[in-house]
C-alpha cells in the first residue's frame, strides 16, 4: 500500500491523512470489486443524461463515456489496478478517469453521490441475479419434470414423520419439488418487479439543483420508473433483504431434496444410486461413494440463511438515510447469489444422473401396511361405515396381518371377515398397489 494522502476525491477539508486501520476498515474495493460493470454502466447513462440536460457540454460527454469505456476494457483484461486506499469501485473508476482524460473526468459526479451510485449498482447487479436464478431455477424444474416423467408410474412409498405412510409414485414426489420450486421462481420474480426502480439522481438524499431528468436515467438503465423518494432510494435495503429471503426459502427446498437424496442413497433405503459425477470416495474406505454434492448443498443452506440474518441485523434500527453500516450489504448478498447457483447446478446434475432401483422402492411401499387407508376408504364406499369405525375395523385387521406377519393383501378373506363379515374379495383390488416396477 501506498502511504496514504488526505483522499483525492473528498480530502479537502483533511490536513491529515486517514490511518492505516481508517483505510482499511474504510475499503470495500475487495468487495463491491464485482460491481464494475453496473458501475460504469450507470455511470454512462448519467453522463448521457447530463448531455442530453446540457449540463456537461457534448464534447465533455464525449470524453468521458469513451474513457468509462476504456476502463472497462482495461478491467476485462485484467490490467486495471484496483487500489485499497481508493475505497471502493466508484472511487477506483473515477481515479482512473482523471488519469486518463484529465480534469474533465470530475465533472461525471455532478448530481451524483456515492450513495445513490452505489444504490443503482446494487439494483442493476441484483436484478441479473434475479434474473439467472430464476433461469437456473427453470433448468431444474426441467430435469425434475423429465425424471418425474419416466417415473410416473415408478411407485414409492410416501413418507409422514419418515415413517411409511401410503403409496405414492416417484413422479408425484419429483413434482412437489417442482412446484415448490415455482413458487420460489414467483418469490424471486415478485422481488425483481419491485425493486425494479432507479435511485439515480437521488444524489446523497436531497435531489439536486441541476436540471436532471430522472426518467431519462431510469429509462437508459432498464428501470420501470425513478424511485419516488430519493430518501428512501439512498436508503432502501429491503429489495436484498427480499432477495436473502426468498433465496433462503429457496435453499430450505433444496436442504430438503438433499437430505432426501442422502436417504435414499443409503444402503438402509436403497432406494436410489447417484451418479458418480456427484459422489466422491473415501480416502481409506474402497467401497463407499459418498452424497458430498447433496451434504454441501444441505450445509450450505446454513451460510445462505446466515446471510439473510447478517443483512437484517446490520438493517435493524438504522436511521436514515445512508449509513456506511450498509456498506456490509455486499458480502451476504453475493455469497448468496453464489451458493445458490452453485447449489441449484449440483441438485439439477444430481437428479439428471440418478438411478433409481424401482424394485427397492416398490417393494418398501408394500411393507409398513401402507395400504391401510385404502382399506379403510373401501369399507367406507362400499358398506357406508363412518370414517371413524372403518378406521377402527382397519386397525384390527392391521394388527391381525402383523401377527401373522402377512402384507395387507396376502391376509385371507376370511380373517379379515372376523372384524366385519360384509367384506368381499373386492377388497383385493384396493391392496394390491399397481405401477411399473419393471
Ligand atoms: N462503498 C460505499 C458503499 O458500498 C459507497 C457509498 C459511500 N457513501 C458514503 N457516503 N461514504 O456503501
Amino acid at each position: 500500500m501506498t502511504t496514504p494522502k488526505p483522499n483525492q476525491m473528498w480530502g479537502g477539508r483533511f490536513s491529515e491523512a486517514p490511518s492505516d486501520i481508517m483505510v482499511q476498515i474504510n475499503a470495500s474495493i475487495d468487495v463491491d470489486k464485482r460491481l464494475y460493470r453496473q458501475d460504469i454502466q450507470g455511470s454512462v447513462a448519467h453522463c448521457e443524461m447530463l448531455v442530453a440536460q446540457e449540463i456537461l457540454t457534448a464534447d465533455e460527454g464525449d470524453k468521458i463515456t469513451k474513457g468509462l469505456a476504456a476502463i472497462l476494457a482495461e478491467i476485462e483484461s485484467g490490467k486495471f489496478v484496483f487500489k485499497t486506499e481508493l475505497e471502493d469501485i466508484h472511487m477506483n473508476i473515477e481515479s482512473r478517469l482523471a488519469e486518463m482524460i484529465g480534469d474533465v473526468a470530475g465533472k461525471l459526479h455532478t448530481a451524483r453521490s456515492r450513495n445513490d451510485q452505489v444504490a443503482t449498482d446494487m439494483r442493476l447487479w441484483t436484478k441479473q441475479a434475479l434474473a439467472a436464478l430464476i433461469e437456473e431455477i427453470s433448468v431444474l424444474q426441467s430435469i425434475l419434470d423429465k425424471q418425474s416423467g419416466a417415473h410416473a408410474e415408478t411407485v414409492m412409498p410416501g413418507f409422514t414423520h419418515l415413517q411409511i405412510a401410503q403409496p405414492v409414485t416417484l413422479g408425484l414426489h419429483l413434482q412437489a419439488y417442482f412446484d415448490m420450486l415455482e413458487r420460489d421462481k414467483g418469490r424471486f420474480a415478485d422481488c425483481l418487479d419491485r425493486m425494479n426502480e432507479s435511485p439515480l439522481g437521488a444524489c446523497a438524499l436531497a435531489g439536486t439543483r441541476h436540471n436532471i431528468d430522472r426518467d431519462l436515467t431510469a429509462e437508459k438503465l432498464g428501470f420501470r420508473r425513478p424511485v419516488r423518494n430519493t430518501m428512501d432510494a439512498v436508503a432502501a435495503r429491503d429489495y436484498l433483504l427480499e432477495f436473502l429471503s426468498a433465496s433462503s426459502i429457496c435453499i430450505i427446498h433444496l436442504s430438503r431434496l438433499a437430505e432426501e437424496l442422502i436417504l435414499w442413497s443409503t444402503v438402509q433405503f436403497g432406494f436410489i444410486r447417484l451418479g458418480d459425477k456427484f459422489t466422491t470416495g473415501s480416502s481409506i474406505m474402497p467401497q463407499k461413494k459418498n452424497p458430498d454434492a447433496a451434504e454441501l448443498v444441505r450445509g450450505k443452506s446454513g451460510g445462505i440463511i446466515g446471510n439473510l440474518m447478517q443483512l437484517l441485523m446490520v438493517m435493524k434500527a438504522l436511521p436514515l438515510t445512508y449509513n456506511k453500516d450498509m456498506q456490509e450489504d455486499k458480502t451476504p448478498v453475493f455469497e448468496t447469489y453464489d451458493a445458490l447457483l452453485l447449489c441449484l447446478q449440483a441438485t439439477t446434475g444430481m437428479i439428471d444422473t440418478m438411478h433409481v432401483n424401482k424394485e427397492r422402492m416398490h417393494e418398501d411401499a408394500e411393507s409398513g401396511y401402507s395400504t391401510a387407508t385404502y382399506l379403510a376408504d373401501w369399507l367406507v364406499k362400499n358398506l357406508n361405515i363412518p370414517f371413524r369405525q372403518a378406521h377402527h375395523i382397519t386397525g384390527q385387521i392391521v394388527q391381525a396381518a402383523e401377527k401373522k406377519s402377512l402384507k395387507l393383501h396376502d391376509m385371507p378373506l376370511a380373517d379379515m371377515q372376523q372384524f366385519e363379515s360384509r367384506i368381499n374379495k373386492g377388497i383385493f383390488d384396493f391392496l394390491r398397489i399397481t405401477g411399473n416396477n419393471s
